[in-house]
């Protein structure tokens, strides 16, 4: 009979032995791993991975919260991450923020209740010579206002 629980933390623990050595010094590495597998780092993959490496699960918890590029909470089916590094807030990220907020319905750090799409703020993009910048669904644009920023989460721009 199959059990698809344990089989995923199976198949987690099998890539986990190969890719990932048993030393502390690998948790950071494991967790971006787990963030590109799954979108997200879901409890029942930090806990294999604390058990790989001999870490307590509250602090790989711990690890896990400390990195904004490391997200523990399952995102909406659309992501909008808004560059509030200095670069993008002294050119005017800050209104893209608050044009974001007012037109997805979400605080930044918030994820829709219909799960249709989390709102973030990254520190810096490193698209710091074309700030203000946002990310959609892992596709940045540069130079973005708050008019151009609105039509790109509502897929029209361009159009
Ligand atoms: S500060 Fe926004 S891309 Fe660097």
């Amino acid at each position: 009979m199959t059990n698809p629980e344990r089989d995923r933390r199976k198949a987690l623990r099998a890539v986990l032995r190969e890719r990932f050595p048993r030393d502390r010094g690998q948790l950071l590495p494991a967790l971006h791993h787990l963030q590109h597998e799954f979108g997200h780092l879901p409890d029942w993959a930090m806990e294999v991975v604390g058990w790989h490496l001999g870490i307590p699960v509250s602090e790989v918890y711990g690890a896990a919260t400390s990195y904004s590029e490391l997200r523990v909470q399952e995102p909406g089916e659309r992501v909008v991450r808004v560059c509030t590094g200095l670069a993008c807030w002294l050119s005017g990220g800050g209104d893209i923020l608050e044009a974001m907020q007012a037109e997805l319905g979400v605080h930044a750090g918030e994820t829709a209740p219909d799960g249709g799409v989390t709102l973030e703020e990254t520190p810096c993009g490193f698209l710091c010579g074309v700030a203000p910048a946002l990310e959609l669904n892992g596709r940045w644009t540069g130079r973005v206002t708050p008019d151009s920023a609105r039509a790109l989460v509502q897929g029209t721009a361009g159009t």
